[in-house]
């Protein structure tokens, strides 16, 4: 089959520019950005992605500089442009200004990439270096304002390069652009999940064998969509599924999968109880990392113990896993990605197991929205394929843990400039004492929110309060999350009240998150949200006992990159008055971060 490669400087949007192509008909890849040509000949045509770094910058991401001589048509995308100009002998410069978010594009030159685009084009743009010189036989074929050179393209030798992002939605006709890069690659549309879903099965086939495939499921459109299939290829007689319930599962939760699961006839599925032994484990842990490690490990030790009791011998049974692709980038599978967080699926003895080519996982290739398509393909009912994601140690990341007081160093002095910064929207904050986790410039941080708190005559305003929690987390260094105070109305002191992981802690946090569940589909509105984390974080108020909630409603593609969700404000007040008949909690907050620079979970 015709594939394309995108070689990844590290940049965010690698795996965006995959997924675009495959929704374009063909099969693409990710490969690391410093490949040897010799391996990449066998691709249609090559893209560079964007990255982080300068291309002057010392250690900063390389490719191997015969690719250029391969004959195969190659685009680059930002840094892919800068990339391709140094390695062909053209100058790279910092630009005169930094360009951020949508510009006007004059397009210069119609032929092949732009080929059908207007005159002046709307485009998204991400850079503070340009191109300076061109190497020879490169000429210019658009602009913008501020960039010259904001694209550019050897036209004899197949090679083209933009400044902007094609394949963000922002950039109108992205998609064009990319579908004309195919066609001068002149790659076949043969990549459907039609033919991914044959694939796979004869590929389970293959390896899975006379063997048989054991499997933890969760209920969640993953691991379903990977056992489904798994059952598709194999026969249902020659899987055993197995769903533990580790404590930190939803209200209801498992009658909900036992009727889903009846529905979508998935068979051969177990419960096992194991939340005794799983509090056991997390006692006193505070420490984000540690949790999931302990929650990964346990999993694969209630996994051995159900096999011992079911004399599995290790020899006839293979691990299944629901892994994605969005999972495995951000555990650092891909080498220029930093590590973000462990996957439950990605710990040590998982990785052991890999190795050892024990383990199945199907859907290693795939995005969410293509795993929820082979889902409905299947014939899986909607209730599974648009189940919001659920991590797999559950409540355990949105429950946090601490155990005293954590202020960033001068912590006043630093709340007081930053009340400075914000008195011009009429707006006021605190530091909160705790941590959470967090991503930023494609690094993992573990650093503070800051609550904002609207005066009486404050608009209510999503787009200020957007822009406000970006400027707070761009300037202010010990900050990475930004949260708005619906609940209660003045706060006089806070107070870290010392908490782990306990069953009374996650009982109150079920609860809020069912309110919560059930609010939003009594709105018909669970559609409209990607995902919709209820925190719970171990901090009393006003010399009270309780805890704080916190809402975090995403809006996402894949996980990867998603903006907080601007819910009516009608619903965010009922929700909040809810909230307020409960007597654990102290004061319900609404996490007004994008990721970058905040994850979607807090940990
Ligand atoms: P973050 O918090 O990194 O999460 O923005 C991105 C997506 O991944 C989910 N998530 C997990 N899923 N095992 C999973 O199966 C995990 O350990 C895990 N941690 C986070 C998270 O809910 C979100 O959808």
């Amino acid at each position: 089959m015709d594939k394309i490669a995108i070689l990844d400087f590290g940049g965010q949007y690698a795996h965006l520019i995959a997924n675009r192509i495959r929704r374009l008909g063909v099969y693409s890849e990710i490969r690391d950005c410093d490949t040897a040509a010799e391996e990449l000949k066998e691709y249609k045509g090559l893209i560079l992605s964007g990255g982080p770094q300068s291309v002057y910058d010392e250690g900063a991401p390389k490719c191997d500089i015969n690719i250029f001589n391969l004959g195969i048509p190659i685009l680059g995308i930002c840094y892919g442009l800068h990339i391709m100009i140094q390695s062909l002998g053209g100058k790279v410069m910092p630009g005169k200004i930094k360009e951020y978010g949508k510009t006007t594009l004059k397009v210069l030159n119609k032929q092949d990439i732009f080929e059908g685009l207007s005159d002046a084009e709307t485009v998204w743009m991400s850079h503070g270096d340009e191109a300076a010189g061109l190497p020879e036989g490169f000429e210019k074929t658009a602009s913008t304002e501020p960039c010259v050179n904001a694209g550019i393209a050897n036209f004899a030798k197949k090679l083209y390069a933009i400044q902007f992002h094609p394949e963000v939605t922002h950039t109108i006709n992205g998609n064009k652009i990319l579908e004309n890069f195919l066609n001068i690659c002149d790659a076949k549309k043969e990549w459907n999940l039609d033919f991914f879903i044959e694939k796979e099965i004869a590929a389970i086939k293959d390896k899975v064998g006379n063997k048989k495939v054991f499997m933890l499921i969760s209920g969640g459109v993953d691991s379903t969509v990977a056992y489904s299939l798994i059952q598709n290829a194999i026969g249902t007689k020659n899987t055993y599924g197995l769903f533990v319930d580790t404590g930190f599962i939803r209200l209801h939760e498992r009658e909900e999968v036992e009727e889903a699961y009846k529905k979508a006839s998935i068979e051969n599925v177990h419960f096992f109880y194991a939340a005794d032994k799983f509090f056991g484990a997390l006692k006193e842990v505070y420490d984000p990392e540690t949790k999931r490690k302990i929650i990964g490990d346990k999993f694969i030790e209630i996994q051995k113990i159900i096999a011992d009791e079911l004399k599995l011998n290790p020899e006839e049974w293979l691990l299944g896993q629901g892994t994605i692709y969005p999972d495995t980038i951000e555990t650092g599978g891909t080498r220029h990605a930093d590590k973000i967080k462990t996957h439950h699926n990605r710990v040590e003895q998982i990785r052991q197991l890999i190795e050892a080519g024990k383990i199945i996982e199907p859907l290693t290739q795939l995005y969410k929205d293509e795993v929820r398509e082979v889902g409905t393909k299947l014939g899986l009912p909607d209730s599974i394929v648009w189940r919001h994601p659920f991590p797999g140690p559950g409540l355990a990341v949105r429950c946090l843990c601490a155990d005293k007081i954590d202020y960033p160093e001068n912590h006043e002095a630093l709340e007081q400039e930053i009340n400075d910064f914000i008195a011009k929207y009429k707006l006021t904050g605190k530091i909160l004492p705790i941590k959470s986790v967090g991503v930023q410039g494609d690094a993992r941080t573990y650093k503070h929110p800051f609550l904002l708190a609207m005066h009486k005559d404050t608009n209510r305003d999503w787009d200020m309060l957007e822009t406000v929690s970006t400027e707070i987390t761009n300037r202010f260094g010990s900050i990475n999350r930004v949260l708005l105070k619906l609940h209660p109305r003045g706060i006089v002191s806070m107070n870290v009240k010392p908490g782990y992981l306990t069953k009374e802690r996650i009982e109150l946090l079920q609860r809020a998150d069912f309110r919560v569940t059930q609010f939003i589909k009594y709105h018909k509105n669970y559609k409209d949200i990607w995902q919709f984390p209820t925190v719970l974080l171990p901090l009393s108020l006003n010399d009270k006992h309780g805890e704080c909630i916190v809402l975090r409603p995403v809006n996402s593609e894949e996980a990867m990159t998603a903006n907080f969700y601007r819910m009516q404000w009608k619903w965010v007040d009922e929700l909040t008055e809810g909230f307020r008949e409960l007597p654990e909690i102290d004061g319900v907050f609404y996490d007004i971060t994008n990721k970058p620079p905040a994850t979607i979970e807090w940990e």
